[in-house]
């Protein structure tokens, strides 16, 4: 009820403005009296998964919390894990605006924020300052836009050793549509040359620390088969720990107004489909080697459970609960 009133009472706003707006104004409710209207109490469903002990399966998607301003609200929803950033070894302020589009007529969203964030070291600072939270954090990470292709593996290395104590697992970012040329780094000699050292590092780190980090790849859904293949048999081949699937898309095939050609990355409810299809065949090529966390469209119990069916061991949640509100987290938890 409230949401509908907040949400008719934002309409007008820009979705970038709207959006900061609603987090700057819900962490005055976190600290209010009331909380309660964010708060979610939920059953607990542990999950194990990459060695790590889950309360429950669902996840917030990266992106939402990009420099760990809002870690202590998105636990209190009750979520199982929550991924901050992207975030890049240097600040930097993203693609120019407009570059956040809601179409909630489609429950779809087009961003083209190109990693605006405050950098690693702004997001390391947010976590130590966080007291008693009761969930599971991951960091995902990316290359700086000025840094060239050939050597984005230095950014992800820099934000990996920065990011190894503070995190239950890091997730390397080479899908987002946003970055220019980002997306090659899943391909070929530039995944194999990026994994090894990614590989070779948390071993390193390993040692150091007597601590495992697991370390995730976030995929992009607009991959061909073939394209898919050598993808899984990489990850096989460097034992990494996870892979989530997937990032937005860059395909508008499933929407023939010329108003959703906006440039960008697709999410919500166009993206299902497309992301369970990569899931049900990432699948098929892991065969349980590699545990796959679902991302992509879920705005229900039964959207989550296709993504569980299909494959997905974890899943992560961004644009239904712009959509949907704090209600959509206890309603899948529930139901799961
Ligand atoms: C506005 C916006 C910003 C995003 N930023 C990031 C990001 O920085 N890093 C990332 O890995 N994914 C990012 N994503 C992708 C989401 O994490 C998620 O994978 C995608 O939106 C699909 O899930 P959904 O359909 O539940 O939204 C972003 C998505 C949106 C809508």
């Amino acid at each position: 009820m409230l949401y509908k009133l907040i949400k008719k009472i934002l309409f007008y706003l820009d979705p970038e403005k709207k959006q900061n707006l609603v987090l700057k104004y819900t962490k005055y409710i976190h600290r209010s009296p009331l909380k309660f209207l964010i708060k979610n109490k939920l059953p607990t469903k542990n999950i194990i998964c990459m060695g790590l002990n889950f309360k429950n399966i669902l996840g917030l998607s990266a992106g939402l919390d990009k420099n760990g301003d809002f870690i202590e609200i998105f636990d209190s929803m009750g979520f199982g894990f929550i991924e901050l950033g992207t975030v890049t070894p240097n600040s930097q302020v993203g693609r120019k605006k407009p570059r956040l589009f809601y179409f909630p007529e489609i429950c779809g969203i087009i961003n083209r924020m190109g990693f605006n964030n405050y950098g690693i070291d702004y997001l390391l600072e947010n976590i130590k300052k966080i007291k008693n939270i009761n969930t599971r954090i991951g960091i995902n990470i990316g290359k700086n836009h000025s840094t060239p292709l050939e050597r984005a593996k230095e950014d992800y290395l820099i934000c990996i050793k920065k990011a190894y104590l503070y995190a239950d697992y890091i997730t390397i970012n080479i899908s987002s549509p946003n970055t220019k040329n980002l997306r090659k780094l899943q391909f070929g000699v530039l995944l194999h040359e990026l994994l090894k050292e990614v590989k070779f590092s948390q071993k390193n780190l390993c040692s150091l620390y007597k601590k495992y980090v697991p370390i995730l790849i976030k995929i992009s859904p607009d991959i061909n088969d073939n394209e898919l293949i050598q993808i899984a048999d990489t990850l096989i081949h460097y034992k990494i720990d996870g892979v989530i699937a997937t990032n937005t898309t860059i395909c508008r095939t499933m929407l023939k107004e010329t108003k959703y050609h906006e440039q960008g990355g697709l999410s919500g409810a166009p993206l299902k489909n497309i992301s369970t299809n990569i899931i049900k065949k990432l699948n098929l090529e892991l065969r349980g080697k590699i545990p796959i966390i679902g991302s992509g469209g879920i705005d229900s119990a039964e959207s989550a459970k296709e993504k569980v069916y299909s494959g997905a061991s974890l899943i992560q949640i961004y644009s239904s609960l712009v959509f949907h509100g704090v209600s959509i987290v206890k309603k899948i938890i529930n139901e799961m």
